[in-house]
């Protein structure tokens, strides 16, 4: 292998034969050592305050395909693979099988068109259980057909990728109209499109409603794709995107044994400035307490979300049959339903949430094998 280097006096200078070039702190190549991390758990175990920051080799030179480094003071030189160290050169970011591109949708994909996946395929077969899950990660919206009459059969599946997170609702929650009910869900009325405990600290990722009966009249799922409608909102009115993704409200629930509170912004943006987060319930929204001067901007922009989440360009309409599932990534697709009449059938929904890192982790996991 032909690999040119030049030791600075902070760093060392790679260049591959190929052309490709990279700059390695001493600092980062001493904290990066492979020997400084444990063999069986792959955790750090070297110390990082044992060293200055200003460590610089006594010597550098390579060995084959390696790069040897001998440090001031330490027993053993560092032995580093040169090919290893061109995949993770400064700036690169680790390989990541969970990082699957988003596909934004709008009404144009129809109810028809959300990916259906079957669910003894997802219980019974790996490849079918990554299949799935990456479609439901590409389009935060997915259904699972053919699951036996049983409130277990949803929650299986949701067990195959992963712990299920608990909220005050329970591990489960069984989604039926009830005489006595502590959220608007468990009655029959409509439920305009919105995102889950919003006043949670963390909203719930993913979330799966097994349907086990949709005999009622009425009662009709709709989703919209939250990312899309919010970069839609970035072009069309950037005051409104600036506002919905700088100012946060409160949101809150309660009943007799909790009070949960969080304040959020409606748009949430990763580092990169993509849209990775919306948080949207109406519902749940608690007294807007901004400002003065900032409530007519808020609500100006707030309104025009919603508005848009409503309008025809963005939702899409499906009714769940029984054994059907709809999963649905919590934090970026709205969820909504029509009202029913509990008198012309009965309507039950089996839910459960896991969060988006257990479902990352098992995409992560599965990949490992192919
Ligand atoms: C919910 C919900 C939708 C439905 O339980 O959070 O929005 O179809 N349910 O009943
Ligand atoms: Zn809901």
């Amino acid at each position: 292998m032909s690999l040119t280097f030049t030791a600075g006096a902070d760093s060392l200078d790679l260049r591959w034969a190929d052309g490709t070039s990279g700059t390695f702190p001493y600092i980062w190549l001493r904290d990066t050592d492979p020997s400084g991390f444990h063999p069986q758990t792959g955790e750090r175990v070297f110390e990082l305050s044992s060293v200055p920051l200003d460590i610089a080799p006594v010597s550098v030179e390579q060995s084959g395909t390696n790069v040897l480094i001998t440090w001031p003071g330490a027993d053993e030189p560092s032995l580093f693979d040169l090919d290893w160290l061109k995949t993770h050169r400064p700036g690169q970011r680790r390989a990541d099988a969970a990082d699957i591109a988003r596909t934004l949708w709008r009404s144009e994909l129809g109810g028809d068109g959300v990916p259906r996946h079957d669910g003894s395929g997802i219980m019974t077969s790996d490849a079918a259980l990554a299949d799935w899950l990456a479609d439901t990660k590409r389009f935060g919206l997915s259904i699972v057909t053919g699951l036996a009459d049983h409130t277990d059969a949803g929650v299986d599946v949701a067990r195959r990728v992963g712990h299920l997170r608990e909220t005050n609702f329970g591990l489960t929650f069984e989604v039926v109209s009830k005489p006595d009910p502590n959220n608007l869900a468990y009655t029959s009325v409509a439920l305009p499109l919105h995102t889950d405990l919003t006043n949670q600290e963390l909203p719930p990722g993913y979330q799966f409603l097994h349907c086990l009966a949709n005999e009622a009249q009425g009662g009709g799922s709709t989703f919209c794709d939250g990312a899309a409608v919010a970069e839609d909102l970035r072009s069309r009115d950037p005051e409104a995107f600036e506002v919905l993704s700088t100012i946060s409200v409160p949101f809150r629930f309660q009943d007799e044994t909790t009070d949960i509170r969080s304040r959020k912004a409606v748009i949430t943006l990763d580092s990169d400035g993509n849209v990775s987060e919306v948080c949207f319930n109406a519902h749940i929204a608690d007294l807007v307490d901004l400002e003065s001067d900032q409530m007519v901007p808020f609500y100006r922009a707030y309104r025009l979300f919603m508005e848009m989440t409503r309008s025809a360009d963005y939702g899409i309409a499906l009714k769940l049959s029984g054994g059907e599932m709809v999963v649905f990534d919590n934090r970026r697709v709205l969820h909504g339903r029509g009202s029913f009449d509990p008198s012309t059938g009965f309507r039950h929904l089996h839910g459960c949430y896991v969060d988006r890192g257990e479902l990352d982790s098992r995409v992560r996991v599965l990949a490992r094998a192919v």
